[in-house]
Parts: structure tokens; C-alpha cells; sequence
């Protein structure tokens, strides 16, 4: 007999995901993410079970975004094929449990004039020589991003200078709405993969870094902070505060001899991150 098929939760929502995501881990458990653009292969379903193994629920989102394409690129021939991707999702073993398939991550200033079915079109529309995606170009007023400044550059980014910009921008947005414990992508666009590591790991690595030092008896904070604002700068951040506080009493400590926390904020673009990780020695 075949085993039954899990039929995941549709959400176009995104308040909505957020709280299915916030009523998950209230309830304990972690949740994995896996952002893709539709039209799944084999490469995605792959990823789609590495996520099912490392977390207890599993998140597909499905958006084309329109952010990290150039007007020149035809978004609107990008092919898509929905419901055979819910299928093939509900074919691997153990199945997801949400695919999140937003109509529009970004602010437009007229979206309620735009045709619901549109991706956001831009195939008649000429680049004007300057980094212009097509969302720049179609009018929609989205002027926020975050770009991973060094690591955009070379490789495909010599040829599309929009591109990484805007993947960077969808998957900060994607972490914003899903807040997931894990996210999986793949490595086939090394370049892609590397720059959103670097922006997603950069502050909580740096963090679980300090945290690790202080464990083994580092405590001396200028000595922790020095090491996590250097960590953040090198990845492309641009450090707000970087804070070593008690808990109770949230004033800056010089050496560690009771609970503290480790707070930092850090801007990458136009983007504000905020982290902190509490150390109990
Ligand atoms: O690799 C892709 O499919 C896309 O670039 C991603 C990561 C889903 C962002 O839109």
C-alpha cells in the first residue's frame, strides 16, 4: 500500500506565516526553511530532504522574485507550474508542512493597481546602463536593499549586477517573515550560496564565537566585543552597538562574573540585524 501524502498548509500571508512560524516554536519545535523560486527539480527536492532532517518542520517558500532581475531578463517567462510542485513536494517521503507562495514581498506604491497575476512583468522595458532591477524599472517605488558588497562583485555579478542584490533582499525578507531555525540552499550557484551564508551567519556565529570564548575563561569584554565587531565588519556590517550587559540591570560590564547578555546590532545596507546570545558562566 503507498504511504499516504502529507498535503502541506498553504499560506500566501505573510503575517500569517509568521504566526504559524511563532506558534510552532512556542510549542517547541524548529522549523527549516527552503527558499526557491518554483518549478522544483531534483536539486530542490534534495534540499527539501536535507531540511526534513534537520529540523522538525519544514517550510517551502515558492516566490519569483522579481527583485534579482534585470529588465532585460524576461521575468515574465519565468516558467512556473505550482501544482505540479505541491505534488512533487508531497511525494518525498515524510512531506513539507508549509509551502509559503507570497503574491508580493515588496512595497510598491501602487499595488493595488497592479494586476494580481502579474510577476511583476518588465519584458518591453530597457535598462538605462545604471543597476536597475525590474522592480526599479516598472515604477513600484521598492528603493530598500541589502547587498553583500565584496562578494557580489565578481562571477555572475560582472554580468548581473542586480542579481545578488536582490537575492540578498528576498531571503532577508524571507528569514523576517519565516524566522526559521535553518535554512538549506543549494550550492550549484556557489556564489549565491556563499553571500547568503556570510549575511545570515556572520552575527550569531560571531556571537556563539564570544560565547564559546567566555566559556573557556575569556572574560575580559573589550577583548570579546573587539573580536565580534572585527567578525561583522569582515562579512560587511556596519556595527550599531556591540554590548556586553548584565542581565538584570542592562549596564555594560568590563569583565564577566555574572549572567550577561551580548547584544549587537549591525547594518547590512539599509538593513538593521539585531542578535544577542546570553552567557552564564
Ligand atoms: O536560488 C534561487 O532559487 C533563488 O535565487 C532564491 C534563493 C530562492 C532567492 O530568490
Amino acid at each position: 500500500m503507498e504511504a499516504s501524502k502529507k498535503e502541506p498548509l498553504i499560506i500566501t500571508d505573510k503575517e500569517q506565516m509568521r504566526k504559524w512560524s511563532r506558534t510552532m516554536r512556542s510549542q517547541g519545535k524548529s522549523i527549516g526553511l527552503v527558499p526557491t523560486m518554483g518549478y522544483l527539480h531534483q536539486g530542490h527536492i534534495s534540499l527539501v530532504k536535507e531540511a526534513l532532517k534537520l529540523t522538525n518542520l519544514t517550510v517551502v517558500s515558492i516566490y519569483v522574485n522579481p527583485g534579482q532581475f534585470a529588465p532585460s531578463e524576461d521575468l515574465s517567462t519565468y516558467p512556473s507550474d505550482f501544482h505540479g510542485d505541491i505534488s512533487k513536494l508531497m511525494s518525498v517521503p515524510g512531506g513539507v508542512d508549509v509551502v509559503f507562495h507570497p503574491h508580493n514581498l515588496y512595497d510598491y506604491e501602487n499595488d493595488t493597481k497592479r494586476n494580481k497575476n502579474d510577476k511583476g512583468a518588465c519584458k518591453n522595458l530597457e535598462g538605462k546602463g545604471e543597476v536597475v532591477s525590474c522592480l526599479e524599472e516598472s515604477g513600484m517605488g521598492h528603493e530598500t536593499w541589502v547587498r553583500v558588497e565584496k562578494l557580489e562583485n565578481g562571477l555572475c555579478g560582472k554580468s548581473r549586477p542586480v542579481f545578488f542584490r536582490g537575492v540578498a533582499t528576498v531571503v532577508t525578507k524571507l528569514f523576517n517573515i519565516v524566522e526559521p531555525d535553518v535554512a538549506v540552499f543549494g550550492k550549484k550557484d556557489y556564489q549565491q550560496w556563499r553571500i547568503v551564508q556570510r549575511m545570515a551567519l556572520s552575527i550569531s556565529r560571531s556571537l556563539l564565537g564570544a560565547k564559546s570564548s567566555a566559556d573557556n575563561g575569556h572574560i575580559n569584554c573589550r577583548e570579546l566585543r573587539d573580536s565580534v565587531i572585527q567578525a561583522v565588519s569582515e562579512a560587511g556590517g556596519r556595527i550599531d552597538y556591540a554590548e556586553i550587559v548584565d542581565q538584570e540591570s542592562l549596564q555594560a560590564v568590563e569583565e564577566i562574573s555574572s549572567p550577561v547578555v551580548f547584544c549587537i546590532a549591525a547594518w547590512f545596507g539599509r538593513v538593521r540585524l539585531i542578535d544577542n546570545i546570553e552567557i552564564n558562566l
